[in-house]
């Protein structure tokens, strides 16, 4: 962490600091909030200078376009025509960890959308987030506060130790409740809605809701995909100790220097740097520690992570996307 940083305190849940903030996001400043999924560093969606702020703290390429909060679906239409599937989703969903991507309207900056003609929109319902909207009254463009490519974070603690005196605003709002990045679906075509980016919101849910199949899209460097949304890259949330993942339900290797982490709290744990996503294999629980885990692990000075993956279901698969894009590096 940068020396500097250190000693800035954390803003609070209370009246003068969701009030402070608001200031300092209404001058234009960039402000690390809670969110219900991962802490997001928030800037006034509409304040251009505001918003390449974001791409510098992050060191973000401009072409992987950014998520606006907003406080209600109003606001939401006022940035974004939100056909019927996406009002649909929106009103099953929001306040909640879904983001709606839909064609744009002109007063959205192309910097927001990397010059795309749509943009993703959401609702959060972290009630900390939600007093700030409702104090600022402005669109915030918020991509999780971590460096571009880093592990996302879930505490107010990881923003300040990978961001440091880059961010200084950061308001403290407890660990997050899901612990991974949001549902996202393309609504674009919505005769063909497709996830992009699995997350809390499974893709049964939006079928039940949409009453039609929605597709996942796998994404791929070379897919027309990646270039639409680079920030879903095969490479990504990625630790800097070398990170090995395997199969659910494998032995992990105890060689020393090296760190093991198991789905569930294993019956042998008592070798040095064993972990485990939850005790009994709850994958709410295991969601909320993923990138707790990789965060801590990552300052443990470990030589290699052994990380089982999670078996199968919903909420199981986005952490396996995670999990496989964050050992990517390792694995290549
Ligand atoms: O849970 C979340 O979604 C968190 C919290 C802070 O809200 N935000 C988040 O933002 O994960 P970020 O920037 O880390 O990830 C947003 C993803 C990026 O991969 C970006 O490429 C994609 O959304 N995205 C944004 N706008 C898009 C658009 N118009 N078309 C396609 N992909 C888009
Ligand atoms: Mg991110």
């Amino acid at each position: 962490m940068h020396p500097l940083a250190t000693g800035l305190p954390f803003y609070r849940d209370c009246p003068e600091d969701i009030w402070a903030v608001s200031f300092l996001l209404r001058g234009g400043q960039a402000v690390a909030l809670p969110t219900e999924t991962v802490y997001g560093l928030a800037a006034h969606a509409l304040d251009e200078n505001a918003v390449q702020s974001l791409f510098q703290i992050k060191g973000r390429p401009l072409i992987d376009p950014l998520i606006v909060h907003v406080q209600d679906i109003t606001a939401a239409q006022a940035l974004g025509e939100m056909n019927t599937a996406a009002l649909k989703l929106a009103q099953a969903f929001w306040p909640g960890p879904l983001t709606l991507i839909v064609p744009k309207k002109a007063c959205v900056p192309d910097l927001v959308t990397a010059g795309h003609p749509s943009v993703a929109l959401r609702i959060p319902s972290h009630p900390v987030f939600r007093k700030v909207l409702a104090c600022c009254q402005l669109p915030l463009a918020a991509p999780s506060a971590n460096p571009f490519g880093y592990v996302s974070p879930t505490r107010a603690a990881h923003v300040r130790a990978s961001l440091g005196h880059k961010a200084p605003y950061i308001l403290e709002g407890g660990p997050c409740e899901h612990g991974l990045e949001s549902t996202i679906i393309l609504l674009t075509d919505p005769k063909n809605p497709c996830v992009l980016r699995p997350g809390p919101i499974g893709m049964q849910a939006l079928e039940a809701v949409l009453e039609q199949k929605v597709e996942l899209k796998t994404i791929a460097a070379s897919d027309q995909t990646a270039q639409l949304s680079p920030g879903l890259l095969s490479q990504h949330y990625s630790p800097r100790t070398p990170l090995k993942i395997f199969p659910f339900g494998v032995t992990l290797p105890t060689l020393p220097g090296t760190a093991r982490v198991f789905w569930k709290r294993p019956k042998d744990n008592k070798e040095d740097h064993t972990f485990w996503l939850s005790e009994n294999g709850n994958s709410q629980e295991a969601a909320q520690n993923v990138y707790h885990l990789l965060q801590t692990l990552d300052q443990l000075g470990v030589s290699v992570i052994y990380w089982e993956i999670a078996p199968e279901g919903p909420l199981e698969a986005a952490i396996n996307n995670r999990l496989i894009r964050a050992a990517a590096k390792t694995q290549a």
